[in-house]
């Protein structure tokens, strides 16, 4: 059994399955069956396929990085923007060879994309060769899944969106060395107006701390550095649980585990970042000194119309309130250019706000429509060519700012978790999820290094001062 596979506590109606399938698997092959899974989109889905590679090492399965010669391929797909979803109808529109090469290989589809119906309509009228497709809250199945194609039955759709329970105990595979994803919490109920996520993913259910607490030892205890906490909304986790919890005192809780980690989180939504989150942060030692928190637009005009419930100004007061407890902590966050009818005016604001913060990162889309999204019903008057225009604009005054940021840390010494070896140089990220390179030697990966840092290129350069 590989070592990186965690149990869980009760994943029992799945158990008899996995067993099924195992034997079957075995009465089947002289050779170890392979499972190839491709992940798109966030963070979240990337936990979900942690599971679901834990779950198809149960079965039996070794896991390849081919989809060449396997015998179960699986694609986790993304449906929060166009393109995401254009790579995976190519994507899965090529394994027909595999299929007629190998016509015992069992080809899955899951994810937020088959979670719209019409997208899983299509997959089951014009991709004839794809054998399971599921939905996002059913995941944990994929055993009986497996267990029901091998045993004839020739195509399994299942898509049951019902906010149950959260599926406690499945178990997964940490393939991110040392750095380990722990979900916090499932769903979203923020209902932004682009945004597609709450009805793919159904409504918000935090797990009990216990759960994410235990997630994190067994992490530990394998060698993980860095835990990172996920979830579409984590300041609102808790919502719904018996235990009197939040995400700041679950940030308390994680933090008291003993051992030297580093923890991050993911994703904030400002309208619910509190004094008390801000609080916790600061008091929490292995709690990085960055926060990443998605703004989406500088104009108060288009935040109402996203339903994002904050202003620029009540933006700001989180940042300032932030840096006064953490003078040092750094932001990165998401923008929408070119959401409908966005503005020169309005654009000109985002701009405002990108200069205002200083953030150290962005990640930056161009705004997609989502059929089902109120967005989605909104005129439009701007044209492609102007959001592209704006697009770049955006890159350069952030190209512009992360400099900025980037030499404002020189002599500052930090302490970096040590990610790659290259070529006499360690590369890692430090407790402001900067990028920070040194010379060093292999030995430092999943170590964590004390650097001074001594210049800024487009990422920071140091010298260690012990490790
Ligand atoms: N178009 C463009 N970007 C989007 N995002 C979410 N929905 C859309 C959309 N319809 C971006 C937001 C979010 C990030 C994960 O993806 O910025 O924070
Ligand atoms: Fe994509 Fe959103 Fe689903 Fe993540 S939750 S995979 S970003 S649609």
């Amino acid at each position: 059994m590989n070592s990186n596979v965690f149990d869980g506590r009760d994943y029992s109606s799945q158990s008899v399955y996995i067993k099924h399938v195992a034997e079957i698997l075995e009465g089947r092959k002289a050779q170890v069956p392979k499972a190839c899974v491709t992940t798109y989109g966030c963070q979240q889905n990337v936990s979900d396929s942690q599971h679901i590679k834990g779950l198809l090492i149960k079965m039996g399965y070794e896991l390849t990085d081919s989809p060449e010669g396997a015998d179960f391929i699986l694609f986790n797909t993304c449906a929060v923007r166009e393109h995401a979803e254009d790579r995976v109808w190519g994507n899965v529109g090529a394994m027909k060879k595999f299929k007629e090469k190998k016509p015992s290989l069992i080809l899955a589809v899951c994810g937020c994309m088959v979670q719209q119906k019409k997208n899983a309509e299509r997959f089951l009228k014009s991709y004839p060769y794809v054998d399971i497709i599921f939905g996002t809250q059913v995941t944990h199945r994929l055993p009986e899944f497996i267990y029901r194609r091998l045993s004839g039955e020739r195509r399994i759709c299942e898509l049951t969106l019902d906010n149950g329970d959260i599926a406690e105990g499945v178990p997964f595979y940490n393939d991110g060395g040392f750095k380990g994803f722990v979900p916090i919490m499932y769903g979203c109920d923020n209902f932004c107006s682009y945004c597609i996520v709450p009805y793919v993913r159904g409504r918000e259910r935090s797990r009990n701390s216990a759960a994410v607490t235990e997630d994190v030892k067994k992490l530990l205890a394998e060698g993980v550095k860095e835990i990172m906490l996920l979830g579409q909304n984590v300041n609102s986790y808790g919502k719904g649980l018996s235990e009197d919890i939040n995400f700041a005192k679950l940030l308390r809780a994680v933090n008291a585990v003993p051992g030297d980690f580093r923890i991050r989180f993911m994703t904030s939504n400002p309208k619910d970042c509190t004094e008390e989150l801000l609080d916790s942060m600061r008091d929490c030692k292995k709690v990085e000194r960055h926060l990443h928190l998605p703004f989406q637009s500088g104009s108060d005009a288009v935040l109402s119309r996203m339903n994002r419930k904050y202003t620029a100004a009540s933006y700001l007061e989180i940042i300032s309130a932030a840096r006064e407890r953490m003078p040092d902590i750094t932001f990165t966050s998401d923008i929408i250019v070119g959401f409908p009818d966005e503005s020169e005016e309005d654009f000109e604001k985002t701009l405002e706000l990108v200069r205002t913060v200083g953030f150290s990162a962005l990640f930056t889309f161009i705004y997609s429509k989502r059929d089902g999204t109120p967005a989605a019903a909104m005129p439009d008057g701007v044209t492609r060519q102007q959001k592209g225009v704006r697009f770049d604009r955006l890159l350069r005054t952030q190209e512009e700012m992360a400099k900025r940021v980037l030499g404002g840390m020189v002599g500052k010494n930090v302490r970096v978790l040590c990610e790659e070896y290259s070529a006499g140089f360690v590369y890692g990220k430090d407790e402001h999820a900067l990028n920070v390179k040194f010379a060093g030697d292999e030995s430092l990966i999943g170590c964590f290094a004390d650097v001074t840092v001594k210049s800024a290129g487009d990422i920071l350069t140091g010298e260690m001062i012990k490790k």
